[in-house]
């Protein structure tokens, strides 16, 4: 099979939690790739993520937002850019059933902006555009084979909708205009460098402070994990390996039910179970399982590397070392964040816990930063704005 080499590449969203990993990795591997970071710097997002690449001649980071046409078309003719990883959008789900407005602004609009500046440019090879397990929506508790990449998509969830919607349009772009496009369907991902608004650094930063860990419903629900180096790895290969105008997805068959997730943080703790762990009000939609089938891409020679076991006390262990990366965030360990940003560290007794969440008629109260400074926010400043929106 022939292997495509990329010259200049733009990752989009790499000072998140996945693409930095791609990021680091391919700067550490490739130092012939120059490799420029489009990331506005969101709430979820931090530069500290990509420290390794900083120093290297072929790392440029760009702060700035995928839905700005007149940049991203800048940024594609001056670096000369033969290749898209675009990883960028609104990730969690419990966000998604808030202002969802952010989740199709972000991840359809700004995917779009994307598309049309390759087809403005002319000059994409690869446009690798990262979707997720979710848009196949759930899967059946007792199905034996997972999805398929020709799975019909049935999204249950506005985040989903928006990343089904982002494949729509890639897939339009890729026969109207000939664009070269791969796209990848992956399952959960866990690791250093993830926002603790999602379910495994959640749970440890909950267990480093002794307090119990919320489960959504009964904790029946499955899902499959995979360590962020090998993610990064299946990333690597699509890149060099993926067929133009085909669907990988990212998968391991290993499921596990999210209590059993949270007694192995439990146990990794040393804390009882029984007492550790408090069941909360479910989601509005709560998919029971995504399972897929990662034949596909096995075929292009990738596969898990880390196990389980290995990757949770990797993970722990990076939390424990690195308490103070996310500053503040108390906001994202309450059992349903759901809100656009994190609350602050300025004092406000309005930011601390919960407290940061009025509600006013059918108007809810949410917080938005005001100034992120160097991918952190910045301490003591006055960081969050109120904003009404409706749920
Ligand atoms: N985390 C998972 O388990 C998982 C699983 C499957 C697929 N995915 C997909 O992988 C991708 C990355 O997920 P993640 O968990 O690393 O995300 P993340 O939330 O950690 O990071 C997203 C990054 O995108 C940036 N961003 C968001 N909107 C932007 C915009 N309009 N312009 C520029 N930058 C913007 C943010 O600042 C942030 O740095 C997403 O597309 C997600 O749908 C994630």
């Amino acid at each position: 099979m022939a292997s495509y080499r990329p010259k200049n590449i733009l990752i989009t969203g790499a000072a998140g939690f996945i693409a930095s990993h791609v990021c680091n990795r391919l700067i550490r591997n490739y130092p012939d790739y120059k490799i420029v970071v489009l990331d506005k710097l969101d709430y979820c997002s931090s530069l500290q993520n990509l420290l390794p690449s900083k120093s290297s001649p072929n790392f440029k980071f760009v702060k700035g937002d995928i839905g700005s046409d007149d940049l991203v078309n800048y940024l594609l003719i001056t670096e000369a850019i033969d290749t898209i990883m675009h990883f960028a959008a609104q990730t969690h789900v419990d966000n998604s059933f808030g202002n969802s407005f952010e989740f199709t602004k972000n991840n359809i609009y700004g995917t779009h902006v994307l598309l049309e500046a390759c087809k403005v440019t002319g000059q994409i090879k690869r446009f690798i555009h990262v979707s997720t397990d979710e848009v196949y929506g759930e899967t059946d508790e007792d199905a034996v084979v997972g999805n398929h990449e020709a799975s019909q998509l049935l999204p249950t969830n506005p985040y989903s909708a928006t990343k089904a919607g982002a494949e729509m349009l890639v897939m339009a772009y890729g026969r109207s205009y000939g664009l070269p496009v791969i796209t990848t369907r992956g399952n959960n991902v866990y690791g250093p460098n993830q926002f603790p608004e999602k379910l495994i650094p959640k749970f440890i930063l909950l267990a480093m402070r002794g307090l119990p860990l919320p489960i959504h419903g009964d904790g029946s629900n499955v899902r499959s994990y995979l360590y962020c180096e090998d993610v990064a790895e299946a990333f690597e290969c699509i890149l060099h390996k993926g067929e133009v105008g085909h669907v990988y997805n990212i998968g391991t068959k290993k499921e596990r039910r999210v209590i059993d997730v949270a007694k192995n943080v439990c146990k990794l703790f040393s804390m009882d179970p029984k007492t550790s762990i408090k069941f909360v009000e479910n989601r509005p939609f709560n998919d029971q399982r995504y399972f897929v089938d990662d034949q596909k891409l096995k075929n292009l020679g990738w596969s898990e590397r880390t196990t389980w076991e290995e990757g949770l006390r990797k993970t722990m262990d990076w939390y424990i070392q690195n308490p103070d990366w996310w500053g503040d965030v108390s906001g994202a360990l309450l059992p349903h964040p759901r809100m656009l940003m994190m609350p602050g560290v300025n004092g406000s007794e309005e930011t601390q816990s919960e407290s940061y969440v009025s509600t006013n008629a059918d108007k809810t109260r949410i917080e938005v930063p005001a100034s992120i400074s160097n991918g952190k926010h910045q301490p003591g400043a006055q960081r969050y704005q109120p904003v009404n929106c409706i749920e």
